[in-house]
C-alpha cells in the first residue's frame, strides 16, 4: 500500500516514514524544506535500507501537489504533517499560519478530492484544548474545546473542522491525531528535532544548552500550582508518535464503514513536570544542567496531560517509553549534531 506523507523530512514526519516503511508501507515524502534539509531522506535511507522518495514541492502551491499525485500513481492514503509550529511567531504573523496551515490543507484535500484518495491521517495538537483546568485532567477526546490561545492553536482546530466537514461529504475519512508534547530521537542518532534559531521548546533547549550552544535554560515559572511549581506536560517519545500514525493508516484501511471523522489523544497519559525534566535530563546523561528559575511564559497552560484509553482501545496502539528514554535519544542526537558540526 502506497502513502503520500506530507512534511516528510520534518521532526514527526522523518521518524513516521522510517515506521511505514519498518511496516512495509510504500512512501512518497513532500516536503518544501524550508524547516528541514534533503540530507534526512539519505538518513531515513540508512536507517531502513530502503528508497525514500521524497519530491520538492509546497502545499500552498496546488500545481506542485498535482504534479506530485500525476506522478506517483496509486497512493491510498495520505498523512499530512506539513504546517508551521512556532506559537509566538503565529501570533506576530497570523496570515503565514492560516495561508500555510489552513488554505495548504484545502489545497491538499481539493487535489486528493480530484484524485479520488479518500483516508487521511492529520496531525493535530492538545493544544486544540486551549487551558484547561485541573479538574479536567486528563484529558479525554470528549474535553470540549476552548477557544484557541494563538493563532497556531486556530489553526489546528479551523483543519479539524474542514476535516470533519469534507468528511461528512462521504468523500474523506480522517483520524485526526492530537499529539502532547512530542520529543526525543530515533535511536540511531540519524535523524531527530532540528531547530532553527533559538528553540522554543523545552528538550532541544535543554539538550542544546547542555552541549554548549545555549549558555543556561530559563524553567517559566515556578509559582504554578503543581507539585514542585513548574508547568506539567505529557512527552511522548517521537518514535511511539509515529508508530501511533502506522496505527492510524490501518485503523481507516480495516474500517471501511466506521465513522468517517475519528480523534485521538496521543501522548503518555502521564504527566511530567519541567524540573523532573530537566532532573531526568541530568540522570541519564550525567551532565548538570545550567539553568535557572525566570518568569511565566505568556501563554503557558499550567498542566496538561491526556488520557489515551480510545487510542489504546481502538487504535491498538500506546506508548511504550520513559521520559528517560526521551532524554537520553534526545541527548545522543544533539551530541551527534555537535560530532557533524566539527568534523564539517
Ligand atoms: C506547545 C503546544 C503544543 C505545540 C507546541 C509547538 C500547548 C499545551 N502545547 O507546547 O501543542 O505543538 O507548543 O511548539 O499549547 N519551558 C521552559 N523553558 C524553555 C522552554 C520551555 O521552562 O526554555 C517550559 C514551558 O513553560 C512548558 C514546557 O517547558 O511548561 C514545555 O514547553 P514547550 O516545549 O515549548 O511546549 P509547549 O508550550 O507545551
Amino acid at each position: 500500500m502506497k502513502v503520500l506523507v506530507t512534511g516528510a523530512t520534518g521532526f514527526i514526519g522523518s521518524h513516521t516514514v522510517v515506521e511505514l516503511q519498518h511496516a512495509g508501507y510504500d512512501v512518497v515524502g513532500i516536503d518544501n524544506f524550508e524547516n528541514s534539509t534533503p540530507n534526512v531522506i539519505k538518513q531515513v535511507e540508512a536507517i531502513t535500507g530502503k528508497t525514500f522518495i521524497c519530491e520538492q514541492a509546497d502545499i500552498r502551491d496546488k500545481k506542485s501537489i498535482h504534479a506530485v499525485l500525476q506522478k506517483h500513481g496509486g497512493i491510498q492514503a495520505v498523512i499530512h504533517f506539513a504546517a508551521y509550529k512556532a506559537v509566538g511567531e503565529s501570533v506576530a504573523e497570523p496570515l503565514k499560519y492560516y495561508g500555510n496551515n489552513v488554505a495548504g490543507t484545502v489545497n491538499l484535500l481539493n487535489e486528493l478530492q480530484e484524485k479520488d484518495i479518500t483516508d487521511l491521517v492529520f496531525s493535530s495538537s492538545c493544544t486544540v484544548y486551549g487551558n484547561v483546568s485541573s479538574d479536567m485532567l486528563p484529558v479525554t477526546e470528549e474535553t470540549p474545546l476552548m477557544p484557541a490561545f494563538s493563532p497556531y492553536g486556530n489553526t489546528k482546530q479551523i483543519c479539524e473542522e474542514v476535516l470533519r466537514d469534507q468528511s461528512q461529504t462521504g468523500k474523506l475519512r480522517v483520524v485526526s491525531l492530537r499529539y502532547f508534547n512530542p520529543i526525543g530521537a530515533h535511536d540511531s542518532a540519524r535523524i531527530g528535532e532540528l531547530p532553527i534559531g533559538v528553540p522554543n521548546n523545552l528538550v532541544p533547549f535543554i539538550t542544546q544548552t547542555a552541549i554548549g550552544i545555549r549558555k543556561q535554560l530559563t524553567v517559566f515559572g515556578n509559582d504554578y500550582a503543581t507539585p514542585d511549581g513548574t508547568c506539567i506536560r505529557d512527552y511522548i517519545h517521537v518514535v511511539d508518535l509515529a508508530k501511533a500514525h502506522v496505527a492510524a493508516i490501518a485503523f481507516l484501511q480495516q474500517r471501511k464503514s466506521a465513522d468517517s471523522f475519528s480523534v485521538f489523544n496521543i501522548g503518555t497519559g502521564k504527566g511530567n513536570s519541567v524540573l523532573e525534566a530537566i532532573h531526568s535530563f541530568e540522570k541519564v546523561s550525567g551532565q548538570k544542567l545550567n539553568y535557572t528559575i525566570g518568569p511565566r511564559r505568556a501563554g503557558d497552560v499550567e498542566q496538561i496531560y491526556a488520557s489515551c484509553s480510545k487510542a489504546e482501545n481502538e487504535l491498538k496502539w500506546k506508548a511504550e517509553r520513559d521520559l528517560d528514554n526521551c532524554m537520553l535519544t534526545a541527548w545522543n542526537w544533539e551530541k551527534k549534531l555537535a560530532e557533524q558540526k566539527q568534523n564539517a
